[in-house]
């Protein structure tokens, strides 16, 4: 299973993906992209924008029209996703996925914790109802769970940690 040898991360908002992917730079050949940039940089406008000024649907065919491309041009990438990008149809087809996994309440608590909790909790629309963002949470994880080739628990562990299990792990599936 070569999936382009790219690694692809998912899981749902604020559970780490992008500075588990900047820990995981370090230690391995990868380089990483992250769609979220990706399409902000292509719509030059913050994701907040994009669903206030063009809303949700218009962000997901975004995110569709970036897996396209991803698929068929990136190779030996670690590729960071937004938590509703793995609705897009190829998923599996653009490297071995990955799901940073924990419960709903230790995100919440990570992302409060942070040095920097408001722009973290303001950037993301979807995060501005907790109550609702439950739901979506309890909706989505059974589905990233079918997704994954690979699952890592990443709850209280240090990005280190977790690029450590990582890297052992996704050995099986990238040459
Ligand atoms: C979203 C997650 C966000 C971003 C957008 C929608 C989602 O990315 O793509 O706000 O649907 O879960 P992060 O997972 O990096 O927060």
């Amino acid at each position: 299973m070569s999936k382009n040898n790219n690694i692809i991360f998912i899981g749902f908002m604020g559970v780490g993906k992008g500075s588990v992917a900047r820990e995981v730079i370090k230690h391995s050949e990868y380089i990483a992209i992250d769609t979220d940039d990706l399409i902000e940089s292509m719509e030059n406008r913050k994701i907040k924008k994009i669903f206030q000024e063009d809303g949700e649907s218009y962000f997901r065919e975004l995110e569709n029209n970036l897996s396209i491309w991803l698929e068929k041009s990136v190779k030996n990438t670690l590729i960071s996703t937004g938590g509703g990008f793995y609705k897009v149809k190829n998923l599996k087809k653009i490297g071995t996925v990955v799901l940073l996994d924990s419960p709903f309440e230790s995100i919440i608590k990570r992302i409060k914790e942070h040095p920097n909790a408001a722009k973290k909790l303001k950037k993301r629309p979807l995060l501005s109802d907790l109550e609702k963002a439950k739901e979506l949470y309890d909706i989505r994880r059974p589905e990233y769970l079918e997704l994954a080739d690979i699952i890592v628990d990443v709850t209280d562990k240090s990005a280190s940690d977790c690029t450590k299990e990582i890297l052992k792990k996704v050995k099986k599936y990238v040459k």
